[in-house]
Parts: C-alpha cells; structure tokens; sequence
C-alpha cells in the first residue's frame, strides 16, 4: 500500500489503473480509522481493484474550532488499519493541496442541507460537499462508499452527485456498532471512562422506541425518547427527529414514507462530546 501525499502522486498512481478499465472505489475519511471505516474499505476493495482511502480533516465543515482542535490525528495507525483492510492507496492530502485558494463554492440542497444537523451546524454540509466534490475530482472513483450512521450525510452527498454530474456510484454501508450498541465514531476516544458508559444509553433508548412505535403516535414516540435520554445525568438531546428517510421532512404518521428514521444528536459528558445516531422505524419492503 502506497500513502501519497500530492494529487498529481495520486492521479499518476491511478493513471495505469484507469487505463486498463479499472474500477476505482474511494474512501473518503476523516482519519482516526476504527472498524466502521474498516467495514467500508473492505466494501470497497471487494468491489473494486483499487480502493484509495483519502485521510483528510477538512477543516471548512468545522463550524466549532475546538471540535477541530479536538479531533483525534492517527496516520500511522490508520494507514495500518486500510492495509489490513485491502486498501491500496492512503491519499493524506494538506490542507493547501486540497484548497490551495480559499472555496468559496457554495452548496446548498434543501431541506436536506438544511433540517438536523444543517440547522444545528450552520456551513457543515457546505464543508462537506466542498471537500467530497474535489476528492471525486481528483480521485475521479467509480464508486464511493459512504456509512450510514451519518444518514443526512448520504443524503446530501446523493443530491451533490446529482448537482456536479458526477458518475460516482454511492454506495451506502450500515452502522458498525460496538458490542454494547454505540455507534463506532472516531468521536467515542473521547469518551471518559464514566461518559463511555452513558453512551450507550443512546441506542438502548432508539431501539425500544421502535418497540414503541407498534402503539404510540410518532409525537408520543419522540417526546418518550427525548425524555427518557435528557433524564440521564450526562446526556443532553440536542435534536431527535422523526423523518422520511429519503427527503428528512419530518413525519407525523409511521405510514407517512416508505423509510421512517428518527436521526438524534445527544451530547454526552462535561466536555460535552457530540454524539450522532439513528434509528429505522420502517422501510417498506422490509419483513
Ligand atoms: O464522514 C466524514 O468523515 C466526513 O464528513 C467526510 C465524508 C470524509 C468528508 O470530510
């Protein structure tokens, strides 16, 4: 496995690659790697005869400088970590390689850019959509994969796919969890031992809402979940919505959409440390 730091590295790294009709699947990671980004690389390099993981904090979809400075920074692990995975190019760009002038591109999708997290964290998915529209440039993947956890995410990526013309094939992977239930984030080292196991308590309240929702209204179903997690000492929803899973408008009745997910932001801890996740309530088809 090759780390390569340059984009013209990159592109001439791919070049024979892509010659010879290869497929090319793209990671696009953060760093601070753990097997939920694992899951995805092995995706990735089932499908695909090159999978490039790209190892790049981007800083414009930070609208808090200390969630930032915070983040955990783990190169060498993490380029340990894709090898093990079938990786086959670490892409860990600088921040001058990426935006060698300020983006001032602006993205914007509504609703979905806007409800959940576009609304708790104003210029979020702008970031995003900046820095993933230049890795599907750079990198020019057949397919990227993406997890589910951050559901809004997908979502907004689809609709950026739309937007540029891109011919990249989103590929959705599900939410790798830890045993006790909590999603795997790169967010969960910074966990105390004590918020570590108030964590959880996230997961255990969105799966019994779905036992839940077999009798409750949608509003007694949020209004239960919110309750029963802001009464836990240590934890604070931030926002919990119940919504179509394809548009994110927010739903009234469980019939309402073919996919139902309640999306949830709860900050755990002193520090306090943002913790996302999510839950299907309904997807039709689904036995
Ligand atoms: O999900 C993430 O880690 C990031 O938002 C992404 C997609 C790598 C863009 O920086």
């Amino acid at each position: 496995m090759e780390v390569i730091n340059g984009i013209v590295a990159l592109q001439n790294a791919l070049y024979a690659s892509r010659k010879a009709g290869k497929r090319i699947g793209l990671v696009p990671t953060m760093g601070a790697l753990h097997e939920g980004h694992a899951s995805l690389i092995r995706q990735s390099a089932k499908d695909c005869d090159v999978t490039v993981v790209s190892v790049f904090l981007n800083p414009t979809q930070f609208n808090d400088q200390n969630d930032l400075a915070r983040y955990p920074k783990t190169l060498e692990a993490d380029c340990a970590l894709a090898e093990s995975c079938g990786a086959d190019i670490v892409f860990a760009p600088s921040v001058e390689e990426i935006y060698p002038t300020p983006d001032t591109r602006v993205f914007a999708f509504p609703p979905v850019t806007t409800v959940m997290e576009g609304a708790y964290r104003p210029g979020h998915f702008n970031g995003v959509c900046q820095v993933v529209s230049r890795l599907f440039y750079i990198v020019k993947p057949h397919c990227a994969y993406f997890g589910e956890k951050d559901w809004q995410q997908v979502a907004v990526i689809k609709r950026l796919v739309g937007f540029i013309n891109s011919e990249v094939e989103i590929i959705e992977c599900p939410t790798v969890r830890e045993s006790d239930g909590l999603a795997k984030s790169s967010r969960n080292t910074l966990l105390t031992p004590e918020e570590r196991l108030l964590a959880p308590k996230i997961y255990e309240a969105l799966q019994a809402s779905v036992a839940q929702s077999q009798t409750k209204t949608v509003g007694e179903v949020h209004d239960e979940v919110v309750a029963q997690l802001n009464a836990i000492d240590g934890l604070r929803v931030e926002y919990f919505d119940i919504v179509d899973g394809a548009t994110l408008l927010p739903v009234t009745r469980w019939d309402e959409a073919a996919e139902v997910v309640g999306c949830i932001t709860v900050y755990c801890g002193a520090t306090p440390i943002r913790l996302i996740d999510h839950i299907t309530y309904r997807k039709e088809g689904k036995a």
